[in-house]
């Protein structure tokens, strides 16, 4: 276990920022004896989703298990689907180690989420989603303990609620557990999901028969998109999508379409369409705009950079700034992606 006071906390924004305490456990027991906490509790994985406004007056939690078990002969045949492999993965496990692991092994379902940034724990919380591909897909059960009583849970992934970027864990569960072990359901089958934009297309310019594609090649050409696309948090500051792609009523769409007919759009149900907020922070003007040190990206709007230097208050102004265009022209709220963190905000 690893306790510290007056902690640093790593954050690929690259924003200063220091908790008032900090704890790291490396096994469920080493967790149990750390809790319950009082005070405010922030569970961080790589603090690659996190924007800091300001120093964390509470502890950070950070999981250090990150054991794998095949636990597939464990379960009730009746939870696991015929061709399912289960794996119990440790909640610190770097989530891109998983994903590498998995194809190693021949599990699949999880490649479109190759070189995603974070951990285990936290795309569990986060339901992490890239090419077609969302971490729920695969999360057959999460465990953890809630910080304020010390009391395990395990919660199937039903009773997690997901949904875009969303989980019980960001609702009525947000602040109040510390995941230790995500359960991942992978199969034995390689059936690759190419269906989301660009893939396809990378996949013909590779010179590669998508009958005949294997995992590791669609591995590699979703981290080559990646690379190409979003900017590296080592080379400059930021934590991926900083805003969520809207979802809104059809209604809504079709008076949008109205005025700009090439609005891109995705289909979520037969009342709801989503629409890239890139395109719309773009259609603004906001693509490679700079404000104070903070910008918005020149490749992906969706992403805020810190440019060198930039406070959480920066970022903040124009993301609000951003929103604010998006909200006028389009009569949409932007919401954020990226969790702020302001210790002094109500904890739920
Ligand atoms: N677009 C523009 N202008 C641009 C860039 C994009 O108009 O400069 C439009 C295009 O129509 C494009 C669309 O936006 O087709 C969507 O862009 P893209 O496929 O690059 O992805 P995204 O929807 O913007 C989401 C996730 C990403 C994930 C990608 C790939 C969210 C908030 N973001 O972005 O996740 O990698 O899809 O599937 O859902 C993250 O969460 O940090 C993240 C990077």
């Amino acid at each position: 276990m690893i306790r510290a006071k007056e902690y640093n906390i790593p954050n690929t924004f690259g924003i200063p920022a220091c908790a008032r305490h900090y704890v790291e456990y490396a096994s469920e027991v080493e967790l149990q004896a750390c809790l319950p906490l009082k005070g405010p509790v922030l569970h961080i994985g790589r603090g690659s989703n996190l924007l800091f406004d300001g120093d964390y007056e509470g502890t950070i939690l950070h999981s250090a298990i990150t054991d794998i078990t095949d636990i597939t002969d464990m379960t009730e045949t009746s939870e696991t689907a015929a061709d399912e492999t289960w794996l119990h993965v440790g909640s610190g496990m770097v989530f891109d180690d998983l994903v590498a692991y998995c194809i190693g092994k021949g599990l699949y379902g999880l490649e479109n989420l190759s070189a995603i940034p974070g951990e285990v724990g936290a795309s569990a919380v986060q339901n992490i989603g890239a090419y077609g591909v969302e971490a729920c897909q695969c999360i057959r059960r999460v465990e953890g303990y809630m910080t304020e009583t010390g009391i395990p849970f395990a919660l199937d992934g039903e009773a997690c609620h997901y949904g875009y970027r969303q989980s019980i864990f960001k609702d009525s569960l947000c602040g109040r557990v510390a995941i230790t072990y995500v359960t991942f359901g992978l199969s034995r089958r390689f059936v690759p999901q190419t269906e989301y934009g660009g893939i396809r297309q990378a996949i013909e310019a590779s010179g590669l028969d998508i009958h005949t594609l294997t995992a590791e090649a669609l591995r590699d050409i979703i981290i080559d998109i990646r690379r190409q696309k979003l900017p590296d948090p080592a080379v400059q500051g930021n934590a991926g999508s900083f805003f969520m792609n809207p979802i809104v009523a059809r209604s809504h769409y079709e008076d949008i379409r109205r005025k700009w007919p090439e609005v891109p759009h995705y289909d979520v149900d037969g009342g709801h369409v989503k629409i890239p907020a890139a395109w719309l922070i773009e259609q603004c003007g906001w693509k490679g705009r700079t404000m104070g040190r903070a910008a918005v990206h020149e490749r992906q709007p969706l992403v805020l950079v810190n440019t060198g230097g930039a406070t959480a208050r920066e970022v903040l102004d124009l993301c609000k700034a951003v929103q604010k265009s998006v909200q006028e022209r389009f009569g949409i709220r932007l919401q954020t992606e990226v969790n702020i963190i302001t210790s002094t905000l109500p904890q739920p």
